[in-house]
């Protein structure tokens, strides 16, 4: 009997090697942590419980038949985050160089199927030379097995992928349709096709890293969704994430215990708003200042930043915030902010996440090459977005509301549920100059008639009371109640109940 638990152990020990000590030694001498040294990181301390240890490959070729390492190449199994359970997979570049192979993906689809049944989010760790090269066609198939399983959990549990090491070929398509994907710079890259095959198709020269790393990824292609120093942060930040997010599609957002007066007036919001309606400020500062603690979540930080996405908690609870950053760009509208924010919202609808849209725009970027990008279709998703969400939706103007972005930005009549204002605010089809210029166009040579015609304009439209006499805006509030008023809000939503019409599903313009 002795023997037979001394060899569980030895067996046990042998699998947590994984493809032996140099090659551990060889991770860790690229600034990279091992497969299960991650895990143990991104998981409460001891509450790892492993599936399929001691699985292995079935492949005969190439001699693999003698190199069988227990595991495959892949940890998984599930463990908790701050108590709540998650399911993980997390590849082991140390074997077959994380490459996946049938067996290999036959344990991933083991958890996701499980994290599906059982409600718990799946957390996959990336780091993999792509398809088990000796196995061909059967490790194609394990990957088309793990794409089929993303797609039929999206919505049901949040999905989020780390990319921890290389992430190239078709292996890119499964974190792509996860929800976040967190990378960390330096020693992680995704892309189609390699720095090699770029320059004998198209002949240009470029490396890894400018072609699919971190930085290239969070500012430029906006595939993934934050960029971290090194393997502790992300594994840090997604716990973080965690945190904030429901474990499916059945339950509530989490509420946590907090430490912040829900009535707290922010005095400083009274004079946020510079007196130029030209001026920009920082949205960022309203957003912490509602937020419990200060505490604020940010996603895609780095792209399109004329618009803000990211969580926050109000009582407790977790609030998606949508918020167009005056700072850049003046807060307009574009493809990609239209893009980011749009993703954002139906991640938060999917999940019950409530949303607050805090709106500043002056309506959507003009110009060609919006237009050649097909901004209206992509203006098109957000504006599909908002109407769609049945989640509680409160926004707050603070200053610009004007043209087709009013109605964008979670207006009334896209069924927000409180629709409040700032004395600040101006709701209008345009601004008074451009307005004057198109309505007094016969006027266009007498410079002072043109003045009182956008004095005339500002008085009538650079308000908020046009709109709140129509009941689109429910309530002006002073900036300085802001949190108590929005907190109240979604306290007085928690029981709403919206359903849309039943459809095979709905076709948003893509
Ligand atoms: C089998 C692989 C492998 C693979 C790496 N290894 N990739 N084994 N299948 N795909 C093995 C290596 O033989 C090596 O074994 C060990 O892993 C470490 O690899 P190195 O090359 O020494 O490491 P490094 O220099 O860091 O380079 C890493 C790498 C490179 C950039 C990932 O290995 C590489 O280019 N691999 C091939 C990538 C690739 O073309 N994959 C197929 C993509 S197509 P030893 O024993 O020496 O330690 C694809 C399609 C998916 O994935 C389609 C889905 C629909």
């Amino acid at each position: 009997m002795k023997d037979i638990l001394s060899e569980l152990e030895d067996r046990r020990d042998n699998a947590r090697l994984g493809g032996g000590q140099k090659r551990i030694d060889a991770q860790h001498s690229r600034g990279k942590l091992t497969a299960r040294e991650r895990v143990e990181l991104l998981l409460d301390e001891g509450s790892f419980e492993e599936f399929d240890m001691f699985v292995s490959h079935r492949c005969t070729d190439f001699g693999m038949e003698k190199q069988r390492p227990a595991g495959d190449g892949v940890v998984t199994g599930w463990g908790t985050i701050n108590g709540r359970m998650v399911y993980v997979f997390s590849q082991d570049f140390t074997v077959f160089g994380g490459s996946l192979s049938e067996t290999h993906a036959q344990k991933i689809c083991k958890i996701m199927d499980m994290a599906v049944q059982n409600g718990a989010p799946v957390i996959g760790i990336n780091d993999s030379g792509g398809a088990r090269i000796q196995e061909g066609v059967a490790s194609l198939a394990g990957y088309a097995e793990v794409f089929q399983r993303n797609i039929m959990a999206s919505g049901v549990v949040p999905q989020i992928s780390v990319i921890m090491g290389p992430c190239a070929g078709g292996a890119v398509y499964s974190p792509a349709m996860t929800d976040f994907i967190f990378m960390v710079k330096d020693t992680s890259y995704m892309f189609v096709t390699g720095p090699d095959v770029v320059k004998t198709v198209t002949n240009e020269v470029v490396t890894a890293e400018e072609l699919g790393g971190a930085s290239t990824h969070t500012k430029k292609s906006s595939v993934a969704d934050g960029a971290f120093e090194n393997d502790v942060e992300a594994l840090a930040e997604v716990r973080r994430l965690v945190d904030f997010l429901p474990l499916n599609n059945r339950e509530k957002p989490p509420v946590r215990p907090f430490f912040d007066e829900p009535d707290r007036l922010e005095s400083s919001l009274d004079t946020l708003i510079p007196d130029n309606p030209n001026t920009p400020y920082d949205m960022k500062e309203l957003i912490t200042k509602v937020a419990d603690e200060g505490d604020f979540y940010e996603i895609q930080e780095d792209f399109a930043k004329n618009i803000i996405t990211g969580f926050i908690r109000l009582e407790g609870q977790t609030v998606g915030v949508v918020a167009n950053q005056p700072m850049i760009l003046a807060g307009c509208l574009d493809i990609d902010s239209s893009r980011k924010a749009a993703r954002f919202v139906r991640f938060c609808d999917c999940f019950e996440i409530p949303i607050l849209t805090v709106v500043d725009v002056p309506g959507f970027l003009p110009g060609t090459s919006q237009e050649y990008g097909g901004v209206i279709k992509h203006g098109a998703k957000l504006l599909f977005a908002y109407g769609e969400a049945t989640v509680p939706k409160v926004t707050v103007i603070t200053r610009k509301a004007y043209g087709g972005a009013y109605d964008v930005m979670a207006s009334k009549h896209l069924r927000g549920d409180f629709n409040y204002a700032w004395p600040t605010a101006e709701i209008a089809v345009m601004g008074a100059k451009g307005a004057t210029e198109i309505i007094h166009r016969a006027d266009l040579g007498d410079a002072e008639k043109i003045v009182q015609h956008t004095q005339d304009y500002e008085d009538r439209f650079a308000n908020p009371f046009v709109a709140a006499e129509r009941g689109f805006i429910d309530e002006v509030i002073m900036p300085q109640s802001t949190r108590r008023r929005v907190s109240r809000a979604f306290a007085s939503l928690r029981n709403k109940q919206l359903t849309n019409p039943w459809k095979k599903h709905d076709n948003i313009p893509l």
